[in-house]
C-alpha cells in the first residue's frame, strides 16, 4: 500500500515551506524525495501557474524556482566551506523541508539542528514516518529537529554552544523588517561567539531591486493572502546596510554573493536564467582567539 501523507500545516509562512519542498524536489537535489508530498506537488504547481500567467505581462520576470536552486547550491558550497575549516555542528533555522541536513549526515560526520515553527517540525517528522527509509532518517542520532519561533528565540538556550557552528538562514531574512533583521542577526552571533562558527543567508535587499510594477504589486499582495496575511518585508534595506548589521553584530569576514560571482568550482546552475538571488556570509572568531 502507498504511503499515506500527513495532515498539512494550514496558512501562515509554513505554507512557504511546501512550495520550497516542491523547488527541492523539482531540482532533483539530494533528500528532496524524502519531503515531496501530494501538498508540496500541488502548491509548487499552482505557485508556478500564478507566476507563468504573470510572465505573460512582464517581459524577462526574474524566475523564482531558478533562483532558489541557485542560493540552494550556493549555501551547500558554504556548508562545504565551513566543514572544510573545522565547523562540527550546522544549525539549519527555518528549516522547514529542506533535505540538506538528510544528505550531509549521510555524507559527513556533523552534528545537524533543524529549527522551525512546531507545526512545520511536525509536518516534517510525519513525512519521514510514512516509510522505513524516513524512519531511518528520523532515527539518526546526528540529525534533530527542534520546534521554535525565531522571532525572539535565545538560541544559546536552544542549542547550546558546542563547537564551531555554521549557522544556516535560507528563505527567512526576506520575512523580517530591519529590527527584527538585526535582532536575529546579534542572537546568531551570540550563539556562535563562545567556538566561533559562520554564519550563510539568502537575501536580495529591496533597494536593489527595481521598484515593483504593478504585477509584482499584485502578486505581493497574493503572497500576503497565501501566506495569511505575512507577506515580504517591504523594508528599503540595501546591501550595505546588511553588511553593516553583520559587522555591527560582531562578524568579520563579511562578504555577498550574486550568483554569477561564485567560484566555478560550486557550479552554480541556471547562469543563463534571469533570477534575482543573493547570499551572505560572514565569519565570528571565537571569543578566546
Ligand atoms: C520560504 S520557507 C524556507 C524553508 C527552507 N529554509 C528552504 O529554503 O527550503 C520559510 C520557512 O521559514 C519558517 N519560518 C518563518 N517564520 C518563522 C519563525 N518566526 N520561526 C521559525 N520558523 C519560521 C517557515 O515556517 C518556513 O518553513
Amino acid at each position: 500500500m502507498a504511503p499515506v501523507d500527513p495532515p498539512v500545516p494550514r496558512g501562515g509562512l509554513p505554507v512557504t515551506a511546501l512550495y520550497t519542498a516542491g523547488v527541492w524536489a523539482w531540482s532533483e537535489r539530494p533528500g528532496a524525495d524524502r519531503y515531496a508530498s501530494v501538498a508540496t506537488r500541488r502548491v509548487f504547481g499552482t505557485v508556478e501557474g500564478v507566476l507563468r500567467i504573470a510572465g505573460w505581462f512582464v517581459r524577462n520576470a526574474p524566475s523564482l524556482r531558478h533562483g532558489l536552486v541557485q542560493r540552494h547550491v550556493m549555501l551547500d558550497a558554504l556548508v562545504h566551506e565551513a566543514l572544510a575549516q573545522g565547523a562540527t555542528t550546522v544549525l539549519e533555522l527555518a528549516a522547514g523541508l529542506s533535505p540538506r541536513g538528510t544528505a550531509f549526515t549521510a555524507t559527513h560526520d556533523v552534528a545537524w539542528t533543524e529549527v522551525d515553527l512546531p507545526e512545520v517540525v511536525s509536518y516534517k517528522a510525519a513525512l519521514l514516518a510514512r516509510d522505513p527509509q524516513g524512519q531511518a532518517v528520523s532515527a539518526r542520532p546526528t540529525l534533530t529537529r527542534l520546534p521554535a519561533d525565531l522571532r525572539g528565540a535565545d538560541l544559546v538556550d536552544l542549542t547550546g554552544t558546542d563547537g564551531p557552528t555554521m549557522v544556516l538562514a535560507e528563505g527567512l531574512l526576506m520575512y523580517l523588517d530591519d529590527a527584527a533583521r538585526r535582532d536575529l542577526l546579534h542572537r546568531i552571533a551570540a550563539r556562535l561567539r563562545p567556538a566561533g562558527g559562520w554564519v550563510a543567508f539568502d537575501y536580495v535587499p529591496p533597494a536593489d531591486k527595481p521598484p515593483p510594477g504593478w504585477v509584482a504589486r499584485l502578486l505581493g499582495a497574493w503572497m500576503r493572502r497565501f501566506t495569511g496575511g505575512e507577506g515580504l518585508a517591504e523594508n528599503p534595506t540595501s546591501q550595505a546596510d546588511v553588511l553593516d548589521d553583520l559587522r555591527s553584530a560582531g562578524f568579520s569576514e563579511v562578504r555577498t554573493l550574486a550568483p554569477s560571482d561564485a567560484p566555478d568550482a560550486w557550479a552554480v546552475p541556471h547562469l543563463d536564467t534571469r533570477t534575482e538571488q543573493r547570499v551572505f556570509t560572514a565569519r565570528m572568531a571565537p571569543e578566546d582567539a
